[in-house]
């Protein structure tokens, strides 16, 4: 519920979300539409802590999986399908170009991309990384690396400490070395006091749980 908004910013969004729901809703390497969703609570959240715009926010937060590079033939394929969006729903030019900027800039991308300038943008980026923390991440970590065939764990693959965009993109991994070549720095990637509270606790329980998952490897 947007109640405060402008009738026309309320039909943009109701038509959005019928529109996202529809084209991730079967999914399945946790890019997937209840992703989106948790992304959108969560955004609305910092955004009312952090005095963002609800708007852009939630328009930015329901996009932005839409042009991801792994559900597109490329990223530029995918930054076309949320401007031929935009562009229907008749959105106002300036919010177009928050939206589309935020959407285009906020991936980790190998932890290269620098930080998003504007308090909308960060919101967004953080409600999507904290997504990547906690005991959810873990379920979607396991799922995604099911989902390209990779095994959730070999000991003989080491984990790749830096990496380009290109080599993050495309290098091999596994779902345990995930955690450590992304997860578990995200953390300190965060850009807002209040998502950062809620990064601080969902790290730890996915510390832990790595920590776990080596002990009873190891037979303990
Ligand atoms: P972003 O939305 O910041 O671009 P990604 O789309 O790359 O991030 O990743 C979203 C989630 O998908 C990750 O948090 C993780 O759970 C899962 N994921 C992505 N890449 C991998 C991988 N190589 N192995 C396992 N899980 C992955
Ligand atoms: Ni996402």
């Amino acid at each position: 519920v947007h109640s405060d908004l402008s009738q026309e910013k309320q039909r943009i969004l109701a038509n959005t979300y019928t529109f996202v729901k529809q084209e991730l809703s079967g999914e399945t390497s946790g890019h997937d539409w209840w992703h989106i969703h948790r992304v959108v609570q969560m955004a609305r959240r910092l955004a009312l802590a952090e005095g963002a715009d609800d708007y852009i926010c939630t328009m930015a937060a329901l996009l932005h999986d839409i042009a991801d590079e792994k559900l597109n033939p490329s990223k530029e394929v995918g930054m076309q399908r949320v401007n031929d969006w935009l562009d229907r729903q008749h959105v106002q030019t300036e919010d177009r170009e928050q939206i589309t900027y935020i959407i285009a800039n906020m991936s980790y991308n190998g932890g290269n991309n620098p930080p998003l300038p504007t308090i909308e943008g960060k919101v967004v980026q953080d409600a999507d990384r904290l997504d990547a923390i906690g005991a959810i991440a873990i379920a979607r970590t396991f799922v995604y690396a099911g989902h390209v065939g990779d095994m959730m764990y070999d000991p003989d693959l080491p984990v790749r400490e830096q990496m380009s965009a290109e080599e993050y993109r495309n290098g091999r991994s596994t779902a345990i070395n995930h955690f450590h070549e992304k997860l578990l720095k995200l953390k300190n990637r965060i850009n807002t006091p209040s998502a950062r509270q809620i990064a601080e606790e969902r790290h730890q329980y996915m510390e832990q749980y790595v920590q776990r998952f080596y002990e009873e490897w190891e037979g303990r």
